[in-house]
């Protein structure tokens, strides 16, 4: 496996390989990887000759008061992981590396990214957006893996791909989960033994929800008022958000009667977890 901290040089690995003909596929991460982004690299893995894992956490998608500092990072720990999973490069760049001065251009999503995580954390998928572009422009990947666990970043990237017709193929990958239903997430380690606990109210109020439309609720109000009541009932909870909103253009919606996502996102003490679920296939009642 190698390890590359330089635009430069990783492009070279990459024009290497594709004068053999090989196809490239790549897993955008920020690091301290988990199981979740285990699956990612697996799946990738299966589908392309050559695997490449981006490690780099992105500032510009961090707001003045969010967890840039104190966001975990352990590269030789990743290192491992990557080694264990078959992966071929890493590419590690440093915060320079990437933005040797302040952009003047960015990427921005336009109604995809104005509810749900987009209304809470301001500029978060213009950073997003700018980085991803800059990512598949080094790394020139013929398919990039994604969880549904960030289901709006997941199809905002889609949409930009579609619309600055990136030559790559998006995969979806869905979320994993710890055995007791939390989504796994690099910021699950801010959580003590306490809010560990307390975070498992995100899945159960999910899970009650879609127990609910499978039920036949056709009614968004009626659904989230359940949600919310079920995160209420945990004190080291406070909501940030539940939307419920089409699959497509995640604008909210009264009735349930298209595919929709269903997304959160709850603090817990200081940490923020987000969690969800697509429904895909909507019966009439
Ligand atoms: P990060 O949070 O490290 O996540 C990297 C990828 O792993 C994302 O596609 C995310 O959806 C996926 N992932 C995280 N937890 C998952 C889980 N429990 N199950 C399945 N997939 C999971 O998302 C980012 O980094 C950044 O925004 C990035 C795209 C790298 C741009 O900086």
């Amino acid at each position: 496996m190698l390890v590359s901290t330089t635009i430069k040089e990783s492009r070279r690995i990459i024009e290497a390989w594709r004068s053999e003909g090989l196809t490239i596929g790549f897993v955008p991460t920020m690091g301290y990887l988990h199981d979740g982004h285990k699956s990612l690299i697996e799946r990738a893995r299966l589908e392309n000759d050559k695997v490449v894992v981006s490690i780099f956490v992105n500032p510009i998608q961090f707001g003045p008061n969010e967890d840039l500092t104190t966001y975990p990072r352990d590269l030789e720990r990743d290192r491992q992981i990557c080694e264990a999973a078959g992966v071929d490069l890493i590419f590690a760049p440093s915060v320079t590396e990437m933005y040797p001065e302040k952009n003047l251009v960015y990427i921005d999503a336009l109604i995809l990214g104005d509810r749900l995580c987009g209304a809470k954390r301001e500029g978060h998928f213009r950073g997003v957006c700018t980085v991803v572009a800059k990512l598949f422009n080094i790394i020139t990947p013929e398919r990039a893996y994604f969880g549904e666990k960030d289901a709006q970043q997941l199809a905002i990237i889609e949409q930009m791909t579609k619309d600055l017709n990136f030559d790559v193929q998006i995969v979806p990958c869905p979320i994993v989960r710890e055995p007791d239903g939390l989504a796994m997430s690099s910021r699950n380690t801010y959580l003590s033994t306490g809010e560990r606990q307390a975070a498992l109210i995100l899945s159960k109020a999910l899970s009650v929800a879609k127990n609910l439309i499978n039920a036949g609720e056709r009614n968004a109000k009626v659904i989230y008022q359940k949600i919310e009541e079920v995160i209420k009932t945990e004190a080291l909870a406070r909501i940030d958000y539940i939307e419920i909103v089409d699959a497509k253009l995640l604008q909210p919606v009264t009735i349930i009667d298209q595919p929709v996502l269903v997304a959160i996102a709850v603090f817990i003490g200081k940490t923020r977890l987000i969690d969800n679920f697509f429904l895909r296939e909507v019966s009439s009642r």
